[in-house]
């Protein structure tokens, strides 16, 4: 396994791409499966979870494509209901395939997924809405078991917001008989772009970005080209290392728009974000940075994806904040890594207390899940000495080429084997 081996201490300085967002491409991946022509996409992160998701495209009677950031995805002779676990427990985005092949197919044998390090991530809610449009499932040895004559049109609220239900919904709702309401739906960027990519293969969605998505489903669906949405994610998680190396970053490529609780934040905290010219933006720490209390929520609110880093920042800043997390029960794997590192944090249930240090220390720390990694990295380029990270496969699913970025930003960094 890989590790990355950080001297902490350099400020980054410089300018960086953002890349295409790996939660909007997963989902309009999987969309393919909708498609009777082919599809191809740009601006595609190159990371494993979208290779992942090429291989079960394969896996499901797909052919694929994928090339200096365009992917392209072609129907096959037939396709293939079953996605295996084998897969599927490497990425729980998998089950996102249930709702287009119950569409496309009327069958569906998706193994289920398991838990992860931050939650036990059911997915109960895709499968009780799926039933409202007429499906039915089994449990069988671990895999769900779904049929579907056709899909029918339904009014559905979901109990909780939930991201991937969301998705799973609109992507079997685009094919279904008659109009199909989501109600209480997720509002992320990343369903946005979804719905769009749908749209512009045919489909008839409004709504999407509001809690009220209706939907009225098609015949068929087409091939387009369509790029992917650039990851608010990975731009946050710059805005975060600029400021924590008390570095100077022109971000290319960044989605303001999908950043407003984020940049919201950070500059209540002190960091300085100003959109400078020609579409870029630029990150510096802009004076003492103070803690500020946080608590996570789904979109427009302050994204869970981005509580770690933020942890992170809070750890280097002064005084003391609360950081509360409403989406995942177990999302603070990376609190006892950072403690590791000299930062003062303690856990009470769902929250965290950070009482700012004047310096963190470099040590060997373990990533634990995708964000928790970023938030190590980060933490890393800011602490004195070296810092080593471990098991940054995690990493790897979710930033491009992380390493890299941060080597021409002046980061001293290099990927060794552990
Ligand atoms: C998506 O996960 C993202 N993943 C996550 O990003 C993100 O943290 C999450 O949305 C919230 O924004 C992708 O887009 C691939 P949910 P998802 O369904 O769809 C519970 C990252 O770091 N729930 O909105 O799985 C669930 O357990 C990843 O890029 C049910 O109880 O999230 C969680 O507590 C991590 N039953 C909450 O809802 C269900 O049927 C939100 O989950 C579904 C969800």
């Amino acid at each position: 396994m890989d590790k990355l081996v950080i001297e902490g201490g350099t400020p980054l300085k410089g300018r960086v791409r953002v890349s295409g967002s790996k939660n909007a491409a997963l989902p309009i991946l999987m969309a393919a499966i909708l498609l009777d022509s082919p599809v191809t996409y740009t601006n595609v992160p190159r990371l494993r979870d979208i290779n992942t998701t090429l291989k079960l495209l394969n896996i499901l009677g797909m052919e694929t494509s994928f090339e200096d950031g365009a992917a392209v995805v072609k129907p096959g002779a037939g396709l293939n209901p079953e996605a295996p676990y084998d897969l599927v427990k490497t990425m729980r985005a998998s089950v996102l395939c249930l709702g287009p092949l119950l569409a496309r197919l009327g069958e569906a044998r998706v193994a289920l997924p398991g838990g992860c390090a931050i939650g036990a991530r059911p997915v109960n809610l895709h499968l009780t809405a799926l039933e409202k449009m007429g499906a039915q499932f089994d449990l069988d040895s671990g895999y769900i078991e779904g049929k579907a004559d056709r899909l029918r049109g339904a009014k559905i609220l979901f109990d909780q917001v939930t991201v991937g239900g969301t998705e799973n919904l609109l992507m079997a709702a685009a094919l279904a008989e008659g109009e199909t309401i989501l109600e209480n739906a997720a509002r992320e960027p990343e369903i946005m772009d979804l719905a769009e990519f749908l749209n512009a293969c045919g489909a008839r969605i409004t709504g999407h970005g509001s809690p009220v998505i209706r939907i009225e489903g098609v015949e068929s669906l087409s091939g387009c080209e369509y790029a992917i949405m650039p990851d608010r994610i990975e731009a946050g998680t710059y805005l975060v290392a600029a400021a924590m190396t008390d570095g100077d970053l022109l971000l290319e490529n960044c989605p303001m728009g999908a950043l407003d609780a984020v940049c919201s934040k950070l500059r209540e905290m002190g960091v300085s974000i100003e959109e400078a010219e020609g579409g870029l933006v630029r990150a510096r720490r802009g004076g003492e940075l103070a803690c500020m209390d946080v608590t996570t929520r789904p979109y427009p609110g302050f994204p869970t994806d981005m509580q770690a880093q933020l942890m992170a920042l809070m750890c280097v800043s002064s005084g003391a904040g609360t950081i509360r997390e409403t989406i995942f029960e177990n999302r603070f794997m990376h609190v006892q890594e950072l403690v590791r590192l000299g930062a003062k944090i303690t856990v009470t249930s769902q929250s965290a207390f950070v009482r700012g240090v004047p310096r963190l220390t470099g040590a060997p720390v373990m990533a634990s899940d995708l964000r928790a990694s970023a938030s190590l990295v980060v933490a890393g380029l800011a602490a004195k000495g070296t810092t080593e990270v471990a098991r940054i496969y995690h990493l790897d699913r979710g930033y491009e080429a992380m390493e890299v970025k941060l080597q021409a930003l002046g980061a001293r960094i290099t990927r060794a084997k552990e």
